[in-house]
């Protein structure tokens, strides 16, 4: 089993190491390969996604990936750009499929900014579509507006597309899903205004049809932001495109208390995935050790369950991460009156304890 390790930018290299040391306590035996991605790749090499890197991932089972970005490359060309990183990664390796759970661990509830009702026992699945949609959409660019008021003037524009086996793919990849859990897909859309998301409803109702033991329902975007915060356990899986699925992944972070626990997989059509915490580089507490590393640490867990086959590992993991929360240990991000406060390494440290025990 070969794991290709990339941490990235910010606080991305600090929580990597920790959850390379939760692996390391499993006492299994991987290969692990590190390789530098993003920002700290373009100052080594000239490039966010060298050949080498992009090479080495390609090669490996699963990979592990921290966070990417900082505004100090905020002025470089588009295609020079930390960020182009992970998504030259999700597209090269196909990886359309992203998992996003949103899971509140009671010890948690206080953390969140909601009623602790709301989100008590929350368990829901973001089931993101990665590869399409507008993120990728072709053409894009900056041009003089062809027509209209503003005719002659200088505009950009973006693409939004999706081609019917690419939101048929992503279906079955959700009915599926919502098999093992509660049986419940709610499909987010703006088919109300969207060419794009009207043929994104169709399509879902006809792949529906080969899964009449799951209920489907139908959502606007606005409505489910809106729904997320009102009443989020009247969700199950969620299954969207790439860009609402960005944003509504976030929303749906803050009910779990911090982005800091939201593990995700980006999985393509053999298995092969990427797992990275949901956050990113937050370049303003890099370096500090006050980052939170149980985000990175679920997604190990996750890699192990979905691309390693090691699904009692999987759980030996989050076990010890629940054992390490009960214990009263916090990271800044999740910390309250009446718990203890800790840095990134001595929160790795608490897992591989608790693994131990
Ligand atoms: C995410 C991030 C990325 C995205 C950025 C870093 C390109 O926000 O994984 O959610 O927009 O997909
Ligand atoms: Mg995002």
């Amino acid at each position: 089993m070969k794991i290709a390790v990339l941490p990235g930018d910010g606080i991305g290299t600090e929580i990597v190491a920790e959850a390379v040391k939760v692996l390391d306590a499993l006492g299994l035996k991987f290969e692990m390969e590190s390789a530098l991605v993003g920002g700290a790749a373009y100052d080594a090499h000239g490039h966010p996604l060298p050949e080498s890197t992009l090479k080495l991932a390609k090669e490996a089972d699963a990979i592990l990936f921290g966070a990417v970005g900082d505004w100090k490359y905020d002025k470089l060309d588009r295609p020079l750009r930390p960020e182009q990183a992970i998504l030259g990664l999700r597209k090269n390796l196909g990886l359309f499929a992203n998992f996003r759970p949103a899971i509140c661990y009671e010890q948690l509830v206080g953390a969140s900014s909601l009623k602790p009702e709301l989100i008590a026992g929350l368990d829901i699945l973001i089931i993101r579509e990665l590869t399409g949609d507008i993120y990728f959409g072709q053409p894009r660019g900056r041009r003089e507006a062809p027509d209209g008021e503003f005719k002659g003037a200088p505009e950009a524009f973006d693409t939004m597309r999706y081609s019917k086996p690419e939101i048929e793919r992503i279906a079955h990849v959700a009915f599926q899903a919502a098999r093992k859990r509660n049986k419940k897909v709610t499909s987010v859309d703006k088919a109300n205004v969207l060419e794009t998301f009207q043929f994104w409803k169709d399509t879902m109702i006809e792949v529906h049809a080969q899964y009449p033991d799951v209920e489907l329902q139908h959502m606007y975007v606005d409505n489910a932001a809106m729904q997320l915060v009102k009443a989020p356990k009247a969700f199950d899986v969620v299954v969207t495109g790439n860009m609402f699925g960005d944003i509504l992944s976030d929303e749906a972070s803050m009910l779990t208390g911090s982005i800091g626990m939201l593990p995700s997989a980006s999985l393509n059509s053999k298995n092969q995935g990427l797992y990275e915490p949901s956050h990113g580089s937050a370049p303003d507490i890099a370096g500090k050790g006050i980052a939170n590393p149980l985000a990175t640490i679920l997604s190990a867990a996750m890699m192990l369950r979905f691309s390693l086959n090691q699904e009692e590992a999987a759980q030996r993991i989050e076990a010890a991460v629940q054992k390490v929360l009960a214990q009263g240990l916090r990271t800044g991000d999740i910390w309250s009156e009446g718990t203890t406060k800790v840095g990134t390494v001595q929160m790795g440290d608490a897992v591989v304890k608790a693994l131990a025990s």
